[in-house]
């Protein structure tokens, strides 16, 4: 039994040299920002803006191997596929496409599981997601 907790020291202590910089925060202008009424922002800002904006808030354990992985593809995946902070500069088509894949994002596997584990206040509410479904409906609706 020693020599297995030995073993496994020794390789958490091994993969922490596995190179693991998570995304580093991102300049930029607040009108690039998304619109959206406050309600609405304070929701998106407490469960979605650390892996959709260029802002994130990393806990000190976000540092660590293998912890550290799976931040680092998340936010960096989460940027790339939609980035509220530069959500003005999408054109009609994209925030289209975004506004109406949200509404069932949230429905199955936003915020990403994994990550409510440690971040239980981005759990959204049935009361959230009801003002997120309703407002992206009908800021899709706006756009069409
Ligand atoms: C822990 C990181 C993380 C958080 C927090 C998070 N997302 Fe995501 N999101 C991702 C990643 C990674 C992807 C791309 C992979 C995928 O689609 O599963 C993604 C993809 C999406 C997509 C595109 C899905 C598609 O099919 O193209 C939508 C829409 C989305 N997220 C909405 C949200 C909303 C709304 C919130 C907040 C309520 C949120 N996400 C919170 C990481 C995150």
């Amino acid at each position: 039994m020693k020599k297995l907790t030995l073993i496994i020291l020794l390789i958490f202590i091994g993969i922490q040299f596995v190179p693991m910089d998570v995304p580093a925060d991102v300049p930029s202008k607040a009108e690039d920002a998304i619109q959206a009424p406050e309600n609405v922002q304070a929701i998106l800002k407490r469960s979605c803006f650390d892996c959709h904006s260029n802002h994130t808030t990393y806990p000190w354990y976000s540092h660590v191997a293998p912890v550290s992985w799976f931040t680092k593809g998340h936010v960096k995946e989460g940027r790339e596929k939609m980035n509220f902070s530069t959500w003005a500069g999408y054109d009609d088509e994209k925030k289209l496409k975004y506004l109406e894949k949200i509404p069932k994002a949230i429905k199955s596997k936003m915020p990403l599981p994994t990550y409510l584990i440690m971040h239980q206040d981005a759990k959204l509410s049935d009361a959230d997601k009801k003002v997120l479904e309703d407002w992206a409906t009908e800021a899709a609706f706006d756009l069409e």
